[in-house]
């Protein structure tokens, strides 16, 4: 999730090696007058890590400016130069380090692009920081960096009650702010919250304990950082690597390179190829350091496997029986990221996940939530810059994921708008959604409070892994004799031939059977169709293409149709043919006896027949011959 432009401005001047060090990444969010920059160079002083030649640059600008005291945010802002000469710092890195630990602060600014900025710029990150000013209290903005910490998975938050000393040191204050941040946070995701009372300008419990609050016994802000336990946040169980490169330097080694994003591995492990589902075993796991016996989530590393398989860049490696979703839908939570286009139902993107790219829709969104009070928002058609809110997406080829919660790196992804090649939005993956399709369509509705739906355990996702092809409904609609029939009939053998599960529901075959009982009135045709569409979402939730050729001349009725299938299944093919054509064929004799009066209500002569407005594919029948309209419509499959 890193699409923004990020400036490295490395403060750490010992330059020593510290390899070995645990690293911890601290976020910290707001604006310049919070006391952040202040903060961080007063971190950066107490630990030794500024210069000698930084002191004296910051002691010669203070004692210019006649400050009494030394500003140490002077040893943060020097980035504000850049801003103001115009180069664009969307976020900023800084690095210090400990005896016992090495810090990363990414430090989001918070002018209005803050919330695109912290998803950018925080998400990789184990604690962030929050700070609040001991004299204004909780403010919307420290609610907001509070609920999109918890949205982006950060498992620990650090609540700075600073300026202290303007409030006289108060610990009635500082106890009614932790209060009142205690309660809110219930709401969040966010299981380890603490607070520390400091005073950043002059020091008080940044580094060392602060003689003017005795009656604060707890640690201070870096003795917090240096005890939160990050290790135990990794996700050590299951296993996913996502393959970066495949290696082959001569014939007789192929190694796929990548780094765990969570688990860990050992030769011999049965594992499996998503999307594929191939297994295999691991043979061999290299490292830069040479082979080993074991690797575990961050290592990057390259595996052997026992067979001799096809694995390819975007492929995800799981262990067998513990596997990520293979899904072509799921829920969640989005923030959009863009100024110059919203995003809205429909709108087409590519969905970039890891090393995988598919391209997705947005099927519905649900709601947008109100980063000031928590609240949903519903009956929202659109998000615009900054909004974050809950969407289901599908997509036109399966995707390996996680949920978000389980696995960071394999539950964030971003969107990126197909013509201007912009990230425009990054998206946490909140369940499959595989109950969604029902929730959206008026198919699954509850019908009677004594009649539920029966969740089952094989979905049309796995029929279609077994069929090794997509289910879908291609709707033919238009005229009688316009030629509907004989291109569906045509379109099966030749699908069924290509060994493709296909069944063909045609207008004349049901009305024998299951829609013998119906003639041809407007209701009657409705219900006609109402029931063919429900056989349809039946064969295709079996996994089959399912051919429909019907007249079905009321728009609205063959819309109704459409919504019960997912974005991309339902196809609506307009067989189009001028009606004196038609009347030419007669195949039937239908219009003759029409046209003399002896059927009523026959459409095109005494009934309507709506025209698709927006149809998936138009085939002319009086111009184009049935084999290259089957071509057509393959194209289209
Ligand atoms: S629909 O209007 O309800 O969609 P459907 O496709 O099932 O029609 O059936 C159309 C077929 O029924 C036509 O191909 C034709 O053979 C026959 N038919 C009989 N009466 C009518 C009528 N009044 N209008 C149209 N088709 C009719």
């Amino acid at each position: 999730m890193n699409s923004s432009k990020e400036s490295h401005s490395n403060t750490q001047v010992t330059g020593k090696k510290i390899a070995s060090k645990e690293l911890l990444r601290l976020t910290t969010a707001g604006s310049v007058d919070d006391g952040k920059s202040t903060l961080i160079g007063r971190l950066l002083y107490d630990c030794g890590q500024v210069s000698d030649d930084q002191l004296e640059e910051m002691r010669r600008v203070s004692e210019i400016r006649n400050d009494k005291k030394l500003d140490f945010s002077l040893l943060t802002d020097g980035l504000r130069a850049e801003r103001e000469q115009g180069i664009t710092i969307d976020v900023a890195h800084r690095y210090f380090s400990t005896s016992s630990r090495q810090y990363i602060i990414t430090d989001v600014p918070g002018h209005e692009q803050y919330t695109r900025n912290m998803v950018t710029g925080a998400s990789t990150a184990d604690v962030a920081l929050i700070l609040v000013d001991a004299r204004k209290g909780i403010l919307d903005q420290s609610r907001r960096h509070g609920f999109i910490a918890s949205l982006l998975g950060i498992p620990h938050l650090l609540v700075a009650v600073n300026k202290m000393d303007l409030v006289d040191w108060s610990e009635e204050c500082f106890h009614q702010i932790v209060q009142e941040y205690t309660e809110f946070s219930r709401k969040l995701r966010i299981t380890d919250i603490r607070f520390v009372p400091i005073c950043a300008c002059q020091g008080d419990n940044v580094v060392s304990s602060s003689p003017s609050m005795s009656w604060y016994s707890g640690p201070s802000l870096l003795e917090q950082l240096e005890t939160i336990t990050i290790a135990a946040d990794q996700n050590l169980v299951d296993f996913r690597f996502s393959v970066q490169c495949v290696l082959r330097p001569h014939q007789d080694f192929r190694g796929y390179a990548g780094r765990i994003a969570s688990g860990n591995v050992s030769p011999g492990d049965s594992i499996v190829v998503l999307p594929s589902g191939i297994e295999t075993t691991i043979e061999n796991i290299l490292t830069a350091d040479g082979e080993k016996k074991e690797a575990k989530v961050n290592d990057s590393i390259v595996m052997t496997f026992a067979d001799d398989v096809d694995v390819g860049r975007g492929d995800v490696i799981a262990r067998v029986g513990n596997q990520p979703e293979v899904k072509r839908h799921f829920d969640a939570i989005l923030c959009w990221m863009n100024d110059q286009k919203v995003l809205q139902n429909k709108n087409r993107y590519i969905l970039q996940l890891g090393t995988q790219r598919v391209q997705a829709f947005v099927d519905k969104i649900h709601y947008r939530i109100n980063v000031h009070t928590l609240h949903r928002e519903k009956k929202i058609s659109q998000f615009e810059l900054n909004d974050i809110g809950r969407v289901s997406m599908e997509l036109i080829s399966p995707l390996v994921f996680d949920d978000y919660v389980k696995n960071r790196a394999l539950g964030g992804f971003v969107l990126i708008d197909p013509q201007t090649h912009q990230t425009v939005a990054a998206g946490m993956i909140q369940g499959s959604g595989s109950e969604h399709l029902y929730e959206t369509s008026s198919l699954h509705k509850q019908i009677s409070s004594n009649v539920t739906w029966l969740e089952r355990g094989i979905d049309v996702h796995m029929r279609e892994n077994r069929n090794a092809h997509q289910a879908q409904c291609l709707w033919l609609t238009g005229l009688s004799a316009s030629g509907k029939s004989t291109i569906a009939k045509a379109l099966e053998e030749i699908l069924f031939a290509e060994g493709k599960q296909v069944y063909l529901l045609d207008g004349d075959n049901v009305r024998h059977g299951l829609c013998g009982d119906l003639g041809f009135s407007q209701k009657e045709r409705q219900e006609n169709i109402r029931r063919v569409g429900h056989v349809a979402r039946l064969f295709y939730d079996a996994g089959f293409v399912v051919i429909c050729s019907f007249i079905s001349p009321k728009r609205d009725v063959r819309d109704s149709v459409k919504s019960l299938f997912p974005l991309g299944a339902f196809h609506e093919i307009f067989i189009d043919c001028p009606l004196e054509e038609c009347i030419k064929r007669d195949p039937k004799g239908l219009y003759k006896k029409a046209l003399t009066g002896e059927i009523p209500e026959f459409t095109g002569v005494s009934a309507p027949y709506e025209e698709p407005l927006n149809p998936s594919l138009t085939i002319q029948t009086n111009r184009t011959k049935p084999l290259d309209a089957i071509a057509q419509i393959k194209d289209l499959l």
